[in-house]
């Protein structure tokens, strides 16, 4: 009698495992495995002429252009405290922030700002006071303007010095409480809008390009940069390994944005082209950081202008990531292109044509708004697992952008984590390594492309209200249900969300 019980309940337990297929939970993923989300100082923490503050790049360029800026952000630098409860109260595992540099050392090196680390710390002790782990970013995208004066930042081999010196001040100071480090975020990303297209801090381009950058060269600075941040990444990581991490036991990684890349046709020349641009996108950081060089087809097209490992720092590069950190929104067709391909935009040569390729959004996708495509997200960590040796991969910014002016009831946005975490989950159940998720944003920031106009968030943030207040939004308690392993997410359980929510539809 008790067999037959038993096996008819197992028997029931098959028959709703496969009517509820799409189906999973918290608990169908590793449990050491981090869900969290993310901001970065910048775009945060407001406070930027206080307490010692200095600026850095981005507060320069976000003033030359008229899309806001981080002058008070979410002013996290004084709210950490509530935003920290929030967190908690959304049942966050990790929490992603990246460290301001001119915060903590305002003059980019040398002296360390007593109020700058007393901020961290406390931020750091806030978080584990509540059992979310931190992961840190040491650099997103906000060099101190200082060190862009003195000597031109990321383009001159003297920021791996400077910038190594910054994260040992970082690894000594938060390192026993910190176990996971991103040294640079979306490095790749970093070179290409900041040296070749000019739309991010600090805005390099050549002249005649769509922005009007006041310095720079589109054909050499991108992968000068881009040389330059893999030889700190390793600096800073070989630092690590000496002084730290036997004591703190941690580990460091490198992060890549990375699109999904999908040939525009079946022809033959889409499908080169599209192998091409994931050597040029992913192989130009990740070919060094596992196996020491670039990729033979960017040396072939950049020539002498692509700068050479020394036997040395190839040894040093090669291995240097514990992980490699993944930021991923959306996917797009790539297309073989030449010089004569019409284009909105005045040619230049820049990164996009030594690439000979052209990335075109599918659908209805724009800039700020795009369409689900969950399988981009699992083709690129099948492709990270098979060509680079399967690393440890953190997914370290996905979500979708909505007008901020839009609903506190983001059911699109619910739609578009739950579906891809569940890409996340088919490619772990086909071997990839991956062992973290962070949706961006945990709260609406000033964002990089788009200001205050869209934004990301699973809190609101009135951005007209002095107290800038938070509002929790229905992602927000999605979010809340899954993590706490009570929700089986099914498009089902969203309706029904829907209409118990407490907030109110409208803002
Ligand atoms: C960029 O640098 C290259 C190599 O030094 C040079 O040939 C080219 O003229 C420069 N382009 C611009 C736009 O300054
Ligand atoms: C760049 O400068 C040109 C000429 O001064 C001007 O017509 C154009 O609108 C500017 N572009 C931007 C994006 O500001
Ligand atoms: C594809 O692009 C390459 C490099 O830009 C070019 O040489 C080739 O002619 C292109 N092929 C076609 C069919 O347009
Ligand atoms: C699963 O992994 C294997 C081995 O790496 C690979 O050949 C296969 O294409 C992967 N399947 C999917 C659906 O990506
Ligand atoms: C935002 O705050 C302003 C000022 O306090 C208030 O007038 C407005 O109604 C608030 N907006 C929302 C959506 O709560
Ligand atoms: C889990 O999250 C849901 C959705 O936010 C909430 O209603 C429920 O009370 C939570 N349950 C526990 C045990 O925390």
């Amino acid at each position: 009698m008790r067999a037959f019980s038993h096996l008819f309940f197992s028997f029931l337990v098959i028959l709703f495992a496969i009517s509820c297929s799409d189906a999973f939970t918290r608990n169908d993923f590793p449990e050491e495995f981090l869900f969290g989300a993310a901001t970065s100082a910048y775009q945060w923490e407001g406070a930027v002429d206080e307490d010692g503050r200095t600026p850095s790049v981005w507060d320069t360029f976000s003033h030359s252009y008229n899309r806001g800026n981080g002058d008070i952000a979410c002013d996290g630098y004084h709210k950490y405290k509530e935003d920290v409860k929030l967190m908690a109260e959304m049942g966050l595992e990790a929490f992603r922030f990246s460290i301001s540099w001119t915060r903590l050392i305002p003059k980019g090196r040398g002296h360390i700002n007593p109020k700058g680390l007393l901020f961290y710390k406390n931020l750091i002790q806030e978080l584990r006071t509540h059992g979310i782990k931190p992961h840190v970013t040491l650099y997103h995208y906000d060099l101190p303007q200082s060190l862009e004066d003195e000597y031109g930042g990321w383009i001159n081999r003297k920021i791996i010095k400077d910038f190594t010196a910054f994260a040992d001040v970082c690894f000594r100071e938060f390192g026993d409480d910190v176990k996971l480090w991103t040294t640079i975020n979306e490095a790749n990303i970093f070179a290409i809008a900041s040296y070749s297209e000019g739309f991010a801090p600090p805005g390099h381009c050549s002249p005649t390009s769509f922005f009007n950058c006041s310095t720079g060269n589109s054909s050499t600075e991108p992968y000068l940069a881009g040389h330059n941040m893999l030889l700190a990444h390793a600096s800073a990581s070989k630092l690590y390994k000496l002084e730290y991490k036997s004591k703190q036991r941690g580990s460091i990684g490198l992060s890549i944005y990375a699109f999904g890349l999908t040939p525009y046709s079946n022809s033959k020349e889409d499908e080169i082209a599209t192998q091409r641009a994931k050597d040029f996108l992913f192989g130009w950081m990740l070919k060094p950081l596992v196996f020491g060089d670039y990729p033979d087809a960017m040396k072939r097209v950049w020539g002498s202008r692509l700068p050479v490992f020394s036997e040395e720092e190839s040894e040093k590069v090669k291995g240097s990531s514990d992980f490699v950190g993944i930021i991923h929104y959306t996917t797009v067709y790539v297309r073989n292109s030449t010089s004569t391909t019409p284009s909105l935009i005045p040619r230049r040569q820049d990164f996009f044509t030594d690439m000979g390729a052209e990335t075109i959004f599918m659908g209805n996708s724009t800039f700020f708004e795009w369409d689900f495509i969950p399988w981009g997200l699992e083709s690129v960590l099948e492709y990270v697992k098979q060509s680079y040796n399967n690393p440890p991969i953190y997914i370290l910014e996905n979500g979708t952008p909505m007008k901020h002016s839009s609903t506190l009831q983001d059911t699109p946005r619910i739609e578009y984590i739950q579906a891809y975490i569940g890409a996340v989950l088919n490619a772990i159940k086909n071997g990839s390594d991956t062992r973290g998720y962070f949706v961006w944003s945990m709260i609406d920031v000033y964002e990089l492309l788009s200001g205050y106009m869209y934004s990301y968030g699973m809190y609101h943030v009135n951005f007209s209200d002095p107290s800038l207040k938070r509002s929790p939004k229905l992602s927000a308690s999605w979010y809340t249900g899954f993590l706490n392993g009570t929700m089986d997410v099914s498009p089902q359980d969203i309706t029904q969300m829907q209409s118990h929510f407490s907030g109110s539809s409208s803002l």
